[in-house]
């Protein structure tokens, strides 16, 4: 589904992303792991987009470094950044109209489904999204994404800062995300969680891949937490 390879960022002269290589497979849910500061969040900006890519980004077979964001959304990949870019003027459900497609004719979300399974969003609908607490308005970027009926959906640190059942939410929705079908890469902080609900995990150290493993191997894999993960 995606495949990665040779990857390189700058910011201006630093070197950030030096030849990051991995691959998520349909329907799987990947994490991507690693200290603050060692290049995850440049990593997706560099697939959707907003930070030129240098080497290969293929989604689908087709290559698509260097392609505008909207061409790469529009082919079917979601993006969920990690400052949850809701519209604070806009209502709830403008917001997550706006997460349609205009060449899209149907999607695998439906708005009343989204409602029915986030009642604190349906109270809302008519709020704007910027008096949402950050666990909502996680919760209603990720929605947003879900209405443009992505293939696959790249989500960055949707926990962070959120209480533990908010935590267990946004868990839940991107185990019903995978169940449908859609290919999630995820950068998350909380091993426990990433361990939890991946099928495959990549640590990144530095710039480019360290460690790729089951959930099971990383587990077992004491050097790499406590060199590449642990504080
Ligand atoms: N716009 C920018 N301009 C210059 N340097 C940047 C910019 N954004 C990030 N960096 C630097 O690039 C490196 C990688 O940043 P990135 O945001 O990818 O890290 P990260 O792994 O997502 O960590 P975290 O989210 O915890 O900050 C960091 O050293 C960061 O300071
Ligand atoms: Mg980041």
């Amino acid at each position: 589904m995606l495949e990665v390879k040779a990857l390189n960022a700058f910011y201006g002269k630093s070197h950030i992303l030096q030849g990051v290589e991995f691959n998520v497979h349909e329907g799987e849910i990947v994490s991507l792991l690693g200290r603050n500061g060692v290049g995850r969040s440049t990593t997706v900006k560099s697939i959707i987009g907003e930070v030129s890519p240098i080497g290969s980004i293929k989604f689908k077979g087709e290559e698509i470094a260097g392609r505008p964001s909207f061409d790469i959304a529009n082919r079917g990949l979601g993006y969920v950044p990690e400052n949850r870019d809701v519209f604070p003027t806009l209502t709830v459900k403008q917001n997550l109209m706006l997460g349609m497609k205009s060449v899209q004719r149907k999607s695998r979300w439906k708005m009343s489904e989204i409602f029915e399974m986030f009642p604190n969003l349906a109270e809302r609908a008519d709020v704007p999204g910027g008096v949402l607490s950050g666990g909502e308005q996680q919760m209603l970027s990720m929605c947003r994404t879900l209405m443009g009926d992505p293939e696959m959906i790249m989500i960055d640190e949707p926990t962070e800062g959120l209480a533990p059942k908010v935590v267990e939410q946004v868990s839940e929705l991107l185990e019903e995300i995978a169940s449908r079908g859609v290919a999630i890469l995820l950068v998350e902080q909380k091993l426990k969680l990433a361990l939890r609900i991946s099928q495959r995990l990549y640590v990144m150290g530095h710039g480019r891949i360290v460690y790729e493993g089951t959930p099971a191997s990383l587990k077992q894999a004491d050097e790499i937490r406590s060199e590449w993960l642990e504080v």
